[in-house]
């Protein structure tokens, strides 16, 4: 009997092992593909204050899980499989980055805003409309989008570093529970109205960002919403219009279906446009929460300061079929980053698994490879199978 237990007992060890073993591979054969394995970068930062459960990460699966089984229905029978969230876009256009961060403290010019990079990168800048229904007229109130990615950054896994923004500087979910909430309601307009009712801070921040009267997406103030590192501290950080040369756009009476398109490339064709870009340090933690991204951080705490130029040069053809296919087959993610200023909080955390699990989905289902660009030639060889429509 005894010698029975002693065996069972072994072989519960055993198999407890090499179940841990087995999670050790499956989380990082994940980890592997995308950052350097010397990187921590995926363990969340407990001492700038990121908080990541068990329940968080149950949470993630489930969303995850939800968005993918959502966009395959919506998919169904169609051959293009667009993406879950901002799948309309208006244009791609091939922009410069240009980095002047001496505005920062010594000590938090890091990674993109480091000494050694005050320089000149080159980008790509796609800008959409949030709602998962891309048939929608641009005349329906939305979120607007804003994703840059810069090219070539060294130190980059991916070789990129994705700036995602919208036109809101707080995001309306503050949880990765109040997310799975949503989640499991936006299939019923009465739970999803329920939801709504009963989240009133939340209904303000989207329908705010939803009504924003916009003509053209170059005249928008864009924010990261939620709070990514920056070395040894958190920021968030913005891009606006520097208006230089353009007076803003309003929205004409009878807008057509597509107008902030027709609106981005007529101007674009004819003028250069540009952005500054801004960084808001966390300067009082308890103030400034990493986790809770519907929590405003005071700009009279801490105002933004300006630490790069965008430059949007004159340019034609940004709505071409190639380029819309471009547009269409490339990916931005706020995980595209170099460690110094990654993403931070559970919101971001759930990006870190939606973000790359919905892009490879598309990408499988619509047989175009994943390719992170590397120069302004949209249909060169390296990048010519993103141009294709299937
Ligand atoms: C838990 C929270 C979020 C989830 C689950 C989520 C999910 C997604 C997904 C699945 C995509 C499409 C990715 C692809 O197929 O390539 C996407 C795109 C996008 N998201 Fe989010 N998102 C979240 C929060 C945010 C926040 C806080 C922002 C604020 C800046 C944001 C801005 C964007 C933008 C601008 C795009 C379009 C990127 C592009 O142009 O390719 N998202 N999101």
């Amino acid at each position: 009997m005894k010698v029975f237990k002693k065996r069972k007992l072994i072989s519960l060890i055993l198999s407890l092992l090499f179940l841990g073993f087995f999670s050790y591979r499956k989380i990082n054969s994940r980890v592997s593909h995308r950052f350097p394995a010397s990187s921590n970068i995926m363990q969340p930062a407990v001492e700038l204050g990121e908080v990541w459960t068990s329940e968080d990460r149950t949470n993630s699966d489930e969303i995850t899980q939800i968005i993918g089984n959502a966009l395959e229905q919506r998919t169904a029978g169609v051959t293009l499989m667009k993406r879950d969230a901002h799948p309309k876009h208006h244009g791609c256009l091939k922009a410069f980055f240009q980095i002047d961060s001496h505005q920062l403290p010594l000590e938090q010019q890091v990674g993109v805003f480091s000494k050694e990079n005050q320089k000149e990168f080159l980008a790509w800048i796609r800008f959409s409309n949030g709602d998962p229904d891309s048939t929608k007229a641009d005349a329906d109130g939305d979120v607007r989008g804003m994703a840059i990615k810069l090219m070539n950054v060294n130190n980059s896994a991916s070789g990129s570093q994705d700036f995602l923004l919208m036109n809101s500087k707080t995001f309306f979910i503050k949880d990765s529970a109040e997310y799975l909430d949503l989640m499991q309601s936006i299939d019923s307009t009465i739970s999803l109205g329920w939801f709504f009712l009963t989240h009133s801070h939340d209904r303000q921040i989207l329908l705010a960002a939803r009504g924003m009267k916009v003509g053209n997406p170059l005249d928008v103030n864009y924010f990261s919403a939620t709070p990514y590192k920056l070395g040894g501290t958190t920021m968030k950080f913005s891009a606006k219009p520097c208006l230089i040369n353009r007076t803003p756009e309003g929205v004409s009476k009878n807008p057509t279906h597509n107008f902030l398109r027709e609106n981005l490339v007529k101007s674009i064709g004819k003028s250069e446009a540009c952005f500054d870009f801004f960084i808001q340090r966390n300067t009082s933690p308890e103030t400034m929460p990493i986790e809770n991204p519907t929590v405003e951080w005071s700009e009279v705490k801490s105002p933004f300061i300006k630490v790069a130029t965008i430059h949007i040069p004159i340019q034609s053809g940004s709505d071409s079929e190639e380029l819309m296919n471009y547009c269409e087959n490339l990916s931005f993610d706020p995980w595209h980053t170099l460690p110094e200023q990654r993403p931070l909080g559970a919101i971001n955390r759930i990006r870190l698994q939606a973000y790359s699990e919905i892009s490879k989905k598309r990408h499988l289902h619509n047989r175009i490879p994943q390719i992170e660009p590397r120069n302004h030639e949209a249909c060169n060889r390296e990048t010519q199978e993103l141009c294709q429509n299937r």
